[in-house]
């Protein structure tokens, strides 16, 4: 079966991450000291002699050899001393936001990709009752692979994952409905993945809904509201947004770690996961403001996690009557009855899902070629057959 653009990034990206865990050790010692015992660190037969003479660093707790280095926190650290960072990080974002309570019923959303299966696994082996939802977003093989990683890891565990079909359920996926809005994809995806949570959150009777975001990609999205200061935006980006009139409420437990230390965790814990990127972000503003952090992040360690973590403490209690003050002027939609803003025409109010809905659903489906620009749907093309 075709894996899309997966075959041809996959061993580019394997070798990106493998070198980021393993570059500090050797072969032998990197697969004795992953917990699973068996298998090496990905990529492990394609390190150059060069790089298993770099092993003298040590991790910082035990002084055994280490598997990744973090500049951010200036040190080195052991498979096991990695996977302790990351849970005690965990346990902070969430003791310090008042995130979860040990009897909640928590939804994970899951996508596919390493955060959001990192972030069930760090939830379940912390004792959290959490069950995961999947969305069929539609988006050709890129979806159809990220489901098979996503029920992979459920059915592994013995884990309930709920699985909800935007074209099964609504009549559109997201290429048809960017093709008929004529917006960017991740408009219509966005809107449709906040709406699906929510519903399925309320429908199933959980308490809290748990996403994959991780620091990267709060920093970033951080930059982009703070490069045109948009306050609504900002004042919304909070790791914790409580439950209001039925909905529940959400939290991002990774916004302390950042995407190279959940690709390590995945790495080291055994977690196959998708690595492509999604095809229809390819060359979107949130990747180029991730490669602007990441290049301050190279001659400043730790600029990118203070940029948002003090964010979060100092401007984000600033931002809070505005906040409230947001939420406070919502209604409920007329059709579904989830919450949105009031419409000045004094019409009846009806929330963005359902107008997208109302637009798109029913059209035919459209490939995802088709709403690509001329550069990236030959890139993606290119990559359909190299994988066929
Ligand atoms: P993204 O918007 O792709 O950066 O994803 C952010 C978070 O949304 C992920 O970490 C997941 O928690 C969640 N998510 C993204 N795509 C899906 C999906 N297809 N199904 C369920 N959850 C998703
Ligand atoms: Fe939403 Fe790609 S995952 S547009
Ligand atoms: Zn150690
Ligand atoms: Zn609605």
């Amino acid at each position: 079966k075709s894996r899309g653009l997966g075959d041809l990034y996959k061993r580019q990206a394997h070798w990106y991450l493998a070198t980021a865990v393993s570059r500090l050790t050797t072969p032998s010692r990197s697969a004795r000291s992953s917990p699973e015992g068996e298998q090496p660190l990905a990529a492990d037969t394609e390190r150059s002699t060069e790089e298993e003479h770099v092993n003298q660093s040590k991790c910082r707790v035990c002084r055994e050899p280490a598997i990744i280095d973090l500049p951010r926190h200036n040190a080195n650290f052991c498979a096991e001393h990695l996977l302790q960072l990351c849970r005690r990080q965990v346990e902070k974002a969430i003791a310090d936001h008042d995130m979860l309570s040990i009897d909640d019923r928590i939804l994970v959303a899951v996508s596919g990709g390493k955060d959001s299966l990192a972030v069930w696994d760090i939830l379940v082996e912390l004792g959290y009752r959490a069950d995961g939802l999947y969305l069929g977003l539609g988006i050709g093989d890129y979806s159809d692979v990220s489901g098979e990683y996503t029920r992979a890891f459920a059915d592994e565990r013995g884990l309930t994952l709920h699985t909800v079909d935007l074209r099964d359920e609504y009549g559109y996926d997201v290429p048809t409905a960017a093709k008929v809005t004529k917006r960017v994809p991740c408009s219509a995806c966005g809107l449709s993945k906040r709406h699906l949570f929510d519903k399925a959150a309320s429908d199933g009777g959980y308490d809290v809904v748990v996403t994959g975001h991780n620091l990267d990609d709060e920093a970033a999205v951080l930059f982009g509201n703070a490069l045109r200061w948009d306050i609504d935006y900002l004042a919304r980006q909070h790791p914790v947004l409580p439950a209001r009139d039925g909905f529940p409420k959400k939290v991002k437990p990774l916004m302390r770690l950042t995407e190279r230390e959940m690709a390590a965790w995945c790495i080291v814990r055994g977690i196959d996961y998708q690595v492509d990127e999604c095809p229809m972000a390819l060359g979107n503003k949130h990747l180029a403001y991730k490669e602007a952090l990441n290049s301050i992040e190279r001659t400043s360690p730790g600029s990118k996690s203070a940029f948002y973590l003090e964010f979060v403490d100092k401007m984000s209690p600033i931002l809070a009557e505005h906040r409230d003050h947001e939420r406070s002027r919502l209604v409920a939609c007329t059709s579904c009855g989830a919450p949105t803003t009031e419409p000045d025409s004094g019409d009846a109010p009806v929330c963005a899902f359902c107008r997208l809905h109302d637009r798109v659903g029913g059209h035919e489906p459209v490939p995802v070629e088709m709403v690509l620009n001329k550069r990236a749907r030959k890139a993606y093309l290119a990559a359909q057959e190299s994988g066929e």
